[in-house]
């Protein structure tokens, strides 16, 4: 089976080649790079022995799109987005350009070249804020910023699609919050500029490119006063790919399956157990709320565990030391 990574220089995109190419598949990473390097996939073959075909281009590009995929391709899974919850608001035509009208891009591909297997890279951030906890998948959706609204906007073409043709197999994986890093240190998150995401910005500070932490706020109506969420390590959520993968044939139409532990980890908790993988404290002050956080977000994953025979199996502490490896041997991300 060959299967077409849009995205897949990225950093769910790069962890996901090396767990498809390990079990058997061939890996076709299409990616324009604007937000990632072609050293990751270049390690991605070096760890696993295998070949990642880099093909460097964008989603918009149908005739290049279509041409990859006439070259054997199988399934797609679509990472490639932009992600950037204040960029989306400051651009909002940019985001819906590069990922509503890229995704229509592939689409239009994908059903000239009869390939209509497909798993989509969705976020939890299409549930906004909820009225219930754990996050069910047919919560309503009710996302509180454009890039969410794109990211809702493109499931609800997907659902569209594929009840107008019941030959598509489509997956909305929704993802909670990726962390971590591929064991070895060799690949992982390298976000361009000042890491807007917890995990990433806390590894900066411990390798000593930023000075401190802010953590954005200690009012919230949690056991500890700081916000929850379902941190789940990036070598799980790329195994859930793969299991998506595999059931994708048995489900026709498409299916919203969540991505996370079920856990819920406060930022408190999230600073001490880097602070136990760096094996000292890190420097960390109290600031206001960040406009739009919810306080809590963790999934309810049963739809994954009994549909794909997926859960995560990485705690906090396994998060917290393959990200601070990963930093530690790549302190300015890949080179170039
Ligand atoms: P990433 O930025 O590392 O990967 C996205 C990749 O897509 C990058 O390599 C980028 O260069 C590429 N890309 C963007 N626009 C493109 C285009 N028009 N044509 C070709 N390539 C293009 O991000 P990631 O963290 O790996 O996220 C992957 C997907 O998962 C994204 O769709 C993101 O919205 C979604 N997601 C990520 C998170 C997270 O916290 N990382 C959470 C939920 C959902
Ligand atoms: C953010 C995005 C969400 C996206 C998700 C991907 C916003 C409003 N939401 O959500 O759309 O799907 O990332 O993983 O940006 N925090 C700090 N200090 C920091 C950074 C974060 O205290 O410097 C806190 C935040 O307030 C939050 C928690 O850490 O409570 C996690 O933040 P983050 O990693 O940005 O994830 P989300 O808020 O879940």
């Amino acid at each position: 089976m060959k299967i077409l990574l849009t995205g897949g220089a990225g950093y769910i995109g790069s962890h996901t080649a090396l767990v498809l190419l390990e079990a058997g598949y061939e890996v076709v990473a299409l990616d324009n790079l604007v937000n990632s390097s072609a050293e990751s996939v270049v390690r991605v073959d070096k760890l696993t022995g295998g070949s990642v075909q880099l093909v460097v281009g964008d989603l918009s590009d149908q005739g290049l799109v279509e041409s990859a995929l006439r070259d054997g391709v199988d399934a797609v899974i679509h990472f490639a987005g932009l992600k950037a919850v204040g960029e989306s608001i400051a651009q909002p035509l940019r985001y819906f350009s590069n990922n509503v009208s890229g995704s229509l891009s592939l689409l239009r591909a994908m059903d000239a070249t009869g390939v209509r297997t497909l798993a989509f890279s969705s976020s939890a951030t299409v549930y906004g804020e909820v009225e219930r906890l754990p996050i069910t998948e047919d919560m309503p959706l009710c996302a509180a910023n454009p890039y969410g609204r794109t990211k809702q906007q493109i499931e609800q073409i997907l659902v569209d699609l594929a009840g107008s043709d019941d030959r598509w197999h489509i997956a909305l994986l929704r993802y909670f919050n990726p962390v971590g890093a591929h064991r070895s240190g060799r690949i992982g998150e390298d976000p361009h500029g000042v890491p807007n995401n917890l995990m990433p910005f806390v590894a900066q500070v411990a390798v000593g490119r930023r000075e401190k932490l802010v953590i954005y706020g200690t009012d919230y109506p949690t056991p500890d006063g700081t916000c929850i969420r379902d941190y789940v390590h990036v070598m799980d959520l790329a195994r859930g790919h793969l299991a998506a993968l595999e059931a994708l044939p048995d489900w026709p139409g498409a299916h919203a399956w969540n991505l996370g532990t079920g856990r819920g980890a406060s930022v408190w908790e999230v600073l001490r157990a880097f602070e136990r993988a760096v094996g000292h404290d890190l420097a960390h002050q109290v600031g206001p709320r960040r406009p739009g956080d919810a306080p809590v977000s963790y999934a309810d994953t049963s739809r994954a565990a009994s549909d794909l025979s997926w859960s995560a199996t990485h705690s906090l502490d396994d998060m917290c030391a393959d990200h601070w490896r990963w930093q530690q041997d790549n302190p300015d991300g890949y080179p170039g």
